[in-house]
């Protein structure tokens, strides 16, 4: 491999992967993103010189797309609307993006034979009762309950179609709840820290008693390199760092670091369908491909995330009023 192809690499994980791979190979990447509200191109700036090129364009567009993958070795594809509560707001770009534009990536990856890893998301099967202590492994049902993890979960069954009626070389990998540096504000975690930072109070859904799997961005990025570079083709790998935590854990975390009490947030109305619990078992991963994670310390890595927000007050600024905005029409 020399050229990869990495669709959605301006966005949050995209945009950690492809730092990884500068760092850690000799490898030469394309970006093909569409720079939605969720892109950060700026995340791509410190890529060495003339090995990362970004290419402006939609994964769902074919006459973009099939050019593109065929002058790549392999393509690693992110690109995807991510966020269940705009999904509950508006399905129509979820259905678009994430089944549409695999399909549309599916089907020039046949046309060229070219290599692709999926990169999914463990929401794809559903949740798990909070006092259960089953984890999720590859042999899981698919039982997703919102229209993102619908539409992931129908591309994870294209990607399995097109595996084994076409042969197409892919893998796919299912991630839980990542955290880390250009994070968009909507998302869970910087939320709650922005929230703090503007001078107002964390906003927890419902009771707060939810869990989440959290592992850092780069670590998801280090174990999809690990298997784009050495998993075995048609397998799935569950990617996972064990850092299960209740809502209400890191945001009472969130407000220590930052030097607030502990109790210093609201309760607002639950999202519907609200998943209670995820957890990931990584044994494939850990044992077939020997991938560990860099952040084993869930306070340190929250603390350094604090601090880049702390530090990088102008990005998040520009999206903190509308994302508030769309949230406190739904009275959340
Ligand atoms: P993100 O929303 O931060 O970034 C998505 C990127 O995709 C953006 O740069 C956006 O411009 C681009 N994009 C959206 N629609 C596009 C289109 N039609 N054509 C081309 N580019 C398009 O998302 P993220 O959190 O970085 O997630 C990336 C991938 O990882 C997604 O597939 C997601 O399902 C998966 N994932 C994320 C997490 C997580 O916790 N963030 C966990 C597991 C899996
Ligand atoms: O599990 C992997 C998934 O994790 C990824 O596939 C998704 O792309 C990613 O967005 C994330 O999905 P979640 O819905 O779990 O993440 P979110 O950050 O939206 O919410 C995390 C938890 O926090 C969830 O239980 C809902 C809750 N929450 C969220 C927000 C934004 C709150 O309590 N308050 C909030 O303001």
């Amino acid at each position: 491999m020399r050229r990869i192809l990495v669709t959605g690499g301006a966005g949050f994980v995209g945009s950690n992967f492809v730092h990884h791979v500068m760092a850690t190979t000799d490898l030469d990447v394309t970006v093909l993103d569409k720079l939605t509200y969720a892109a950060s191109p700026a995340a791509l700036e410190g890529c060495p010189p003339g090995r990362v090129r970004l290419v402006v364009g939609d994964v769902a567009d074919a006459e973009v797309v099939g050019p593109l993958v065929a002058g790549h070795d392999a393509v690693v594809h992110f690109a995807a609307e991510s966020h269940n509560d705009n999904s509950l707001r508006d399905p129509a770009p979820f259905v678009r993006t994430n089944l549409l534009g695999t399909f549309t990536l599916l089907e020039a990856v046949r046309r060229s034979g070219v290599r692709l890893h999926h990169v999914s998301t463990d929401e794809v099967y559903g949740d798990l009762a909070l006092d259960d202590p089953a984890r999720f492994t590859e042999a899981s049902a698919y039982d997703p309950s919102s229209p993102y993890s619908s539409t992931k979960a129908g591309s994870d069954h294209l990607v399995r179609a097109w595996v084994r009626s076409f042969g197409v070389p892919a893998t796919i990998s299912n991630c839980s709840n990542n955290y880390g540096p250009w994070q968009h504000v909507e998302k869970f975690i910087p939320r709650q820290i922005t929230n703090v930072l503007a001078g107002g109070r964390p906003r927890v859904y419902g009771a707060g008693r939810n869990v989440r799997d959290w592992i850092h961005a780069a670590d998801h990025a280090s174990a999809v390199l690990r298997i784009l570079e050495r998993g075995r083709i048609g397998e799935t790998y569950l990617v996972g760092a064990g850092g299960e935590r209740s809502n209400l854990d890191v945001v009472r975390l969130i407000l220590r670091l930052l030097g607030r009490p502990e109790d210093d947030f609201d309760l607002v109305g639950d999202r519907p369908g609200h998943d209670l619990r995820y957890a990931i078992d990584a044994t494939k991963l850990r044992t077939e491909l020997g991938w560990r994670p860099a952040y084993s310390d869930f306070e340190a890595g929250l603390a350094d995330t604090i601090e880049w927000y702390v530090a990088h007050p102008g990005w998040w600024r520009a999206h903190k009023r509308e994302v508030e905005a769309a949230y406190a029409a739904v009275g959340q």
